[in-house]
């Protein structure tokens, strides 16, 4: 059903993005694993190659943007192109508010919020593919869903 077409998804070593990844694996695409977690998204890569699977891992942190323009440039240079993204990677600090630092407030919602984007480079890549940028976070679907409209329109 997807055989051929190149996915990215971010946070995809684990949880939520992991199941993503398998699934888009199994049925045929090329997969991109974009996390900060190098030894589970090596691991998973590792297994899926063996599995006989399209897929390749880059370490990524989505809050910086270097870490996305390089992220970017290593997909196209191994597959050519991006046609689906899953801005899947997130964080979430499990104290209460009152507790929380600024700092962390701040680490979460670059994670969460503003990471893929809040950058043109990946949506441009995705929108010049002919392709769609996926949805990851239910806090952010109003947002996203302008960026989906400008990205998948014809
Ligand atoms: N699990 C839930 O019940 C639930 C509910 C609603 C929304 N979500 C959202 O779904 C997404 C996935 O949730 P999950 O439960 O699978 O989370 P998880 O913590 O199990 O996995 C998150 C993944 O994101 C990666 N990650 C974290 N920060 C990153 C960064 N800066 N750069 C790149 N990768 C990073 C982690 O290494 C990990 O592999 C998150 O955005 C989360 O907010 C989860």
């Amino acid at each position: 059903m997807f055989k051929d077409l190149v996915v990215v998804v971010t946070g995809g070593a684990q949880g939520i993005g992991r199941g993503i990844v398998q699934e888009y694996a199994r049925n045929g695409a090329n997969v991109v694993i974009a996390d900060i977690n190098k030894e589970l998204g090596q691991q998973l890569k590792m297994d899926l190659l063996a599995q006989g699977h399209s897929v390749l891992f880059v370490e990524t942190d989505v809050t910086k943007e270097q870490d996305i323009v390089s992220l970017m440039q290593k997909v196209v240079d191994h597959f050519g192109t991006i046609h689906i993204l899953i801005n899947n990677a997130g964080k979430f600090q499990h104290k209460s508010l009152y507790d929380l630092t600024l700092d962390e407030w701040n680490d979460m919602i670059q994670t969460n919020l503003t990471s893929f984007s809040g950058y043109p480079h990946p949506l441009k890549e995705v929108k010049a593919s002919g392709g769609c940028h996926g949805i990851g976070k239910e806090f952010f679907v109003q947002a996203q869903s302008r960026f989906r409209t400008q990205l998948c329109e014809a």
